[in-house]
């Protein structure tokens, strides 16, 4: 939600600023902007709408005025000290305006700012009774007043100019401010420094050679460098083009936790697919086999040493809270069924949005499982912070190395499904899912329970599933075709059991947020409580039918609700185990996936349903890896 970049060093930082938002974009695409110090010039430019239309702006500007920094021969596109944004709009219209960074009205001073900072109503109004004039609707416009009215404060109490001074003006305006943000402030009076402060919003530091860079997330500056710093909640950091210095925002020194990225700048690129969302689904079998790597002993056990919960830790859990948004939440309940038949411990799924409102009882023994591919997501996190306020142990499974959520958690387990661009999830629900197995796995061994024997057997149908994935998706062109043949429709529903269920919520909220279609997903056996209703002459129902092996009667069960959903008319898309003839009689458009037990089946019966949203999304012609009103990481509540 809202995608910061930052860079000092010797290069010009238009070009490294603007790759860093073009990796960034995902994270909100309603406007885009730069700040550049060049001399001690400051130069902007920002633009509503996708970075695409800010680009445009900056080459009609060196087009026709090549030499636009008013104090030297050089352009915007020479200063060597940036900062830039791509916005998801909280506070005011995604307008040209509206849009980051904002300049205090000395003209020197820029801003820009992910996410909210609740007091802003109170700061405008005092900035306003001392005669402060907005141009924007929105509450960052405050931080640029305030670190303006800061730095003027310094230098008139005899403050030199310098990075120090920049430093100390934002630690002033970091103690006014409540709420949620990520800030980067330059001022052209001190060229060569950026500023950074952080508070429940991401921020990491890029330790180049002779340049430093700050971003929300690794991608920006992957590029340039692979060794970073995570920052800690409510720290300052400065950097110039030698030096990366953090304090607290009393100006205590603190430090940062150094980390290597190990995933490589091409994991960023579409690599020659027309989306990532489609380099990202063809990327799971791999992503699953990282996500496994290391973790399966060569005796079939579950070694998950990096899991700082002890065994006696899980021996004491006697309830699991899984809480996560969105796709991560469908995880969860696919989850539910795997760890509660593995462990026979009592397993609730909970929304995070829901979860703090609702007073929950949790205790010690109570383990919480935060699901989260950003590690950033506010709900979550604040789901998290009230569970451990309630002494709840909480481990997290997540995909972004140095994001909040792991930091703050007891305990975390990293999916290595590398990083996911497109806004809508694939290979991170999937590597979710295969992370929530361990976990049941590990817990059902350590707790020696008597499915503890079965878990080698378990272990090896999970190493099988990379294969199986790569299977699916090589023969995956009929879902294509399927999608041309769905694309105007009005309404796709979706039925499944068991954990048919989940994906059938996963598969409509696909199609929801890339094609813009009415799309719902029902437990099947709910159909006839109401739903059925909407049934309609054609309408299409996509049904997930378990396997027909060992739980029959769950798979003779949706096969009758296919039965009745056909008798009022519906058009049936069947996706069943390879080898079900009982469905094709039932099926006008049959989707084979690979024989999986019941169990591990989402990880493949969702593919098909990802194919098929992203297709009709393409057929539809919407922007498949950004759709409207959405981005990667909610930081907001
Ligand atoms: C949907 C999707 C979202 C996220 C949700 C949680 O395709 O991606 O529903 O799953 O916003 O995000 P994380 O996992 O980052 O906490």
């Amino acid at each position: 939600m809202c995608g910061i970049v930052g860079y000092a060093g010797a290069r010009p930082a238009l070009g490294i600023v603007l790759d860093g938002l073009r990796r960034l974009e995902y994270r909100g695409y309603d406007s885009a902007g730069v700040a550049i110090v060049c001399d001690d010039e400051l130069l902007t430019e920002k633009k509503a709408g996708k970075l695409a239309n800010l680009e445009k702006v900056l080459s009609e500007r060196a087009a026709t005025n090549p030499d636009d920094c008013a104090a030297s021969p050089v352009g915007i596109g020479d200063g060597t000290t940036g900062i830039g944004h791509t916005r998801w709009a909280t506070h005011g219209g995604p307008t040209d305006r509206n849009a980051h960074p904002h300049v205090a009205p000395d003209g020197r001073v820029a801003v820009i700012h992910n996410g909210i900072i609740e007091n802003f109503a109170k700061l405008r109004a005092e900035l306003e009774d001392d005669g402060v004039q907005f141009t924007s609707d929105t509450d960052t416009e405050c931080a640029a007043h305030l670190l303006s009215h800061a730095l003027a404060e310094l230098r008139a109490a005899g403050g030199t100019d310098g990075p120090q001074l920049l430093a100390a003006a934002m630690r002033v305006v970091c103690r006014r401010l409540e709420g949620a943000f990520t800030l980067l402030a330059v001022d052209a009076a001190i060229p060569g420094a950026v500023v950074g402060a952080r508070r429940n919003s991401p921020l990491v530091v890029g330790r180049g050679d002779g340049e430093n860079y700050l971003a929300s997330d690794v991608a920006a500056f992957i590029e340039h460098t692979r060794e970073a710093v995570e920052l800690g909640q409510d720290q300052l950091v400065l950097i110039t083009a030698d030096s990366i210095e953090i304090t607290d925002f009393d100006g205590q020194p603190a430090t940062g936790k150094d980390f290597h990225i190990d995933w490589d700048s091409s994991a960023a690129e579409k690599g020659g697919y027309d989306w990532f969302m489609l380099k990202e689904i063809e990327e799971q079998p791999q992503a699953i086999a990282d996500t496994l790597l290391g973790r399966l002993t060569e005796t079939g056990e579950i070694a998950l040493d990096e899991v700082r919960l002890s065994d006696q830790d899980l021996r004491d859990v006697d309830k699991i809270f899984i809480v996560a948004c969105g796709t991560a939440y469908h995880s969860g309940m696919v989850a539910k069924y795997a760890i509660e038949h593995w462990t026979r411990i009592p397993c609730e799924v909970e929304l995070a949005s829901e979860f703090r409102y609702r007073d929950p009882v949790l205790d010690r023994s109570t383990l919480i499982v935060v699901i989260s591919q950003s590690g950033e997501t506010m709900d979550t996190l604040m789901a998290l912070r009230h569970a451990k306020e309630q002494k709840a142990r909480v481990l997290a499974i997540c995909n972004t190395n140095g994001s909040t959520i792991p930091r703050e958690s007891d305990a975390v387990l990293y999916t290595h499904g590398g990083p996911e661009i497109a806004v809508a999830s694939t290979k991170a629900f999937l590597t979710q899912l295969v992370a929530c197995y361990l976990i049941g796995l590990h817990l059902a061994q350590v707790r020696g329970i008597k499915f503890a024997d079965e878990v080698g057997a378990v272990v090896a149908q999970l190493q099988e599933m990379p294969g199986k994935l790569r299977e699916l998706l090589d023969r995956i062109e009929p879902v294509r075709e399927l999608a041309r043949e769905l694309k105007s429709e009005p309404t796709v529903l979706f039925i499944g059991r068991h954990v048919g269920y989940p994906v059938a919520l996963e598969g409509a909220l696909k199609l929801k947020e890339l094609a813009y279609m009415h799309a719902e997903g029902f437990a099947a056996g709910e159909l006839k409580h109401g739903p059925i209703a909407l049934i309609d002459k054609g309408t299409p129902v996509i049904c997930v039918v378990p396997s027909p092996v060992g739980r029959g009667m769950l798979h003779d069960k949706v096969v009758s609700n296919i039965q009745e959903v056909r008798a009022r008319g519906a058009r049936t898309i069947v996706i069943a185990e390879e080898g079900d003839e009982a469905v094709v009689r039932y099926a006008d458009h049959l989707i084979y996936v690979p024989r999986t037990p019941t169990l591990l089946a989402p990880l493949v019966t969702t593919v098909p349903l990802q194919v098929l949203a992203a297709e009709i999304a393409a057929a539809r012609g919407h922007d498949v890896d950004q759709p409207r009103n959405l981005a990667k990481s909610v930081t907001v509540e």
